[in-house]
């Protein structure tokens, strides 16, 4: 297996059981969030081989039930790698009677930590991946901060650490605003992040369940 095939391979592939069930029959959304924490940080690992801790969840969505028996899978994807931290994007669906179900999406961010669990700079443990994808990160930085200077409008990198944009084909400011990448839920057209994660490549695997491994 060639290491693309493999970091498009999900993070989490379990099945549903009775005791992860609440009083209603369906699977407990603590359980779900539990899934969604490891396979943000297994993508962490795929980045960086510092240890990492969960510093940050965000607009986690649970938009269908999941029930016992159903075949959980995490796909996620590093959508920016900062100075100390890394954000992820995490789809989930289950296979149900032959068919893959969307069941919850979400954003967490992880923090590198030391033995003393005091942050670590990213940069100094990435692997080949990783430095892939900081490559790609930092020239959609460049070019968003060249399209602000052609627009006469300040760059927007304000953010805290000097990383700046995103991952993916990310286009701008990065995941840290909260936007939800695929959507602009304030109307302001803030969400300049587009992950590849959402790429209709990325979806149509994600559909198919498959991960060409
Ligand atoms: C994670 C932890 C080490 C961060 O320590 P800290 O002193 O707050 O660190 P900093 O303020 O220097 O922030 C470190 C990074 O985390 C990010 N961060 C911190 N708090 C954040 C938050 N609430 N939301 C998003 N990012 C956050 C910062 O932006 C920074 O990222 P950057 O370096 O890429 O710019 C500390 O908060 C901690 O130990 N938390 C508990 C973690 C834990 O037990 N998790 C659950 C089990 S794994």
């Amino acid at each position: 297996m060639s290491n693309t095939q493999r970091h498009t391979c999900p993070a989490v592939r379990t099945a549903m059981f009775p005791h992860d069930m609440n009083g209603s029959g369906r699977i407990f959304g603590g359980v779900i969030l539990s899934h969604i924490d490891i396979a943000g940080w297994a993508t962490c690992r795929k980045v960086c081989s510092h240890r990492f801790v969960t510093v940050f969840f965000k607009s986690v969505e649970f938009k269908k039930p999941v029930f016992v028996n159903d075949i959980l899978t995490c796909w996620a994807e590093v959508t920016k790698i900062g100075r100390t931290s890394v954000s992820t994007h995490i789809w989930v669906e289950v296979e149900r009677d032959g068919q893959f179900i969307p069941v919850t999406e979400g954003e967490a961010i992880y923090v590198a930590v030391d033995d003393d669990d005091k942050p670590l700079v990213v940069e100094t443990a990435l692997t080949e991946y990783g430095k892939s994808l900081l490559r790609k990160q930092r020239r959609a930085e460049a070019k968003a901060k060249a399209q602000a200077a052609r627009a006469g409008q300040p760059s927007d990198d304000g953010e805290k650490g000097s990383d700046g944009a995103t991952t993916g084909d990310a286009q701008a400011s990065g995941s840290a605003s909260g936007v939800h990448p695929e959507r602009d839920t304030d109307g302001s057209g803030a969400a300049t992040v587009k992950t590849s994660g959402s790429s209709r490549k990325a979806k149509r695997r994600r559909q198919k369940g498959s991960c060409d491994c």
